[in-house]
C-alpha cells in the first residue's frame, strides 16, 4: 500500500462486484424505459470507474466525455466552465452522467442543469462514491456505488493534486499529506 494511504475504504474486488450490480440495474432500467443513454463521463475522475462499469451495461450505447471546472474561490456557484464539451448535440437524448464522487453536489447540479438547458430529454447520474455529509446543494445520484464518510479519498480516479488516480482501490489520504503543504 502506498505510504500516503491511511486505510483502504473500498477494495478493487468490491468495486468490480458493485459495478456488475450497477451495470445490471442500469441495463434493466433503460430496457424497461425503452431508452438508450448517451453515457457521459466527467474527466478525469470518472475514467477508471466508467471503464469498469461500461463492461456491465448490456445496451448499444455510445459514450463521450466532458471536462468542467468550477469557479473556485468565488461566491458564484451557479457557474461552471466547460473545458471540453461533448462532441454531439444532446438534444432529445437521455444522458447517463458518470462521476467519481458526489461531494458538495455543485458540479453535478450545474452539469445536469446545463445539459437539460441544451435540450437533453433526461439526465441520470451514476457515481462511484457519495459523501452525503458534505452536500451543500440538493442533488441525488440515481445510482451510487458506495456511500462513504466525510474523509478525503484518493484512488480509482480520485486525485490529490492530480496524483494517485491510478490506485486500484479507494483509500483515505493521510492527513499529514495535505496539512504539510
Ligand atoms: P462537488 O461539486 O463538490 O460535488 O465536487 C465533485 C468533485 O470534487 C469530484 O468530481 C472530485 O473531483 C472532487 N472531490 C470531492 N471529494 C473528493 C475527495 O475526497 N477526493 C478527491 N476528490 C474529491
Amino acid at each position: 500500500m502506498l505510504n500516503v494511504v491511511e486505510k483502504v475504504l473500498v477494495t478493487q474486488e468490491e468495486i468490480v462486484k458493485r459495478s456488475i450490480e450497477l451495470g445490471k440495474e442500469i441495463t434493466e432500467d433503460y430496457k424497461q424505459a425503452n431508452e438508450i443513454p448517451l453515457v457521459v463521463g466527467l474527466l478525469k475522475g470518472s475514467v477508471p470507474f466508467m471503464a469498469e462499469l461500461m463492461k456491465h451495461i448490456d445496451l448499444d450505447f455510445q459514450f463521450d466525455f466532458m471536462d468542467v471546472s468550477s469557479y473556485e474561490g468565488t461566491e458564484s456557484i451557479g457557474d461552471i466552465r466547460i473545458m471540453k464539451d461533448l462532441d454531439i448535440s444532446v438534444k432529445g437524448l437521455s444522458i447517463l452522467l458518470v462521476e467519481d464522487i458526489v461531494d458538495t453536489g455543485r458540479t453535478l447540479k450545474e452539469v445536469r442543469r446545463m445539459l437539460l438547458n441544451k435540450g437533453a430529454k433526461e439526465v441520470k447520474i451514476v457515481s462511484l462514491l457519495d459523501k452525503p455529509e458534505r452536500r451543500v446543494v440538493e442533488v441525488d445520484a440515481d445510482y451510487v456505488g458506495f456511500t462513504i464518510p466525510n474523509e478525503f479519498v484518493i484512488g480509482f480516479g480520485l486525485d490529490y493534486n492530480q496524483k494517485y488516480r491510478n490506485l486500484p482501490y479507494v483509500g483515505v489520504l493521510k492527513k499529514e499529506i495535505y496539512t504539510e503543504e
